[in-house]
């Protein structure tokens, strides 16, 4: 919770995300390893805005597999289609799910998660490399703000991993 993490809860949520995005591309840019890079983003989204759940899930031989993320131990396996994150991956759009519970075959891999955001990184020619996943405790958490910001950061680690 905000508590254990360095969160400067002085700032709005766009003021977070202005002071973040130079922090993650100065990072990301430098690093050539895909997972170190979603490691350290991971990292940085939960410190910034002390996310429940915050992590990567990668298109491997036609399914997601876990990456990097941090939060309580998560599914490891999401089928094309299913869940938000399969949904987002099928549908190549990010997903605002405002309460998880209204959403028609959401995977619960923790209770706890009220609701929840799903970022497809994807690439000029359409294809989905992986997703980005945040889950938040407290409904309604996540905004065209969060999408907007999320998106860059897919973006920038498209750029600069698979492209
Ligand atoms: N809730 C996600 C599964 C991943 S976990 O939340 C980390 C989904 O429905 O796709």
């Amino acid at each position: 919770m905000a508590e254990d993490l360095h969160i400067d809860t002085s700032l709005t949520k766009e003021e977070r995300y202005a002071s973040l995005l130079p922090q993650l591309e100065g990072l990301v840019t430098g690093e050539s390893d895909t997972i170190a890079n979603m490691a350290n983003v991971a990292a940085a989204l939960r410190e910034t805005f002390g996310f429940w759940w915050v992590g990567f899930y990668l298109v491997q031989q036609n399914e997601l597999v876990l990456g990097p993320f941090q939060g309580p131990v998560a599914c490891t396996r999401i089928q094309f289609g299913k869940g938000v994150c399969g949904s987002a991956w099928k549908e190549k759009e990010t997903l605002i799910v405002p309460d998880v519970e209204k959403f028609p075959g959401h995977i619960a891999c923790s209770s706890a998660s009220r609701s929840e955001i799903v970022v497809p990184g994807i690439m000029d020619n359409g294809e989905v490399k992986f997703v980005l996943d945040i889950d938040s405790e407290l409904l309604h958490h996540f905004d065209k703000t969060d999408q907007a910001n999320l998106s860059q950061i897919c973006n920038l680690l498209i750029q600069n991993h698979f492209v």
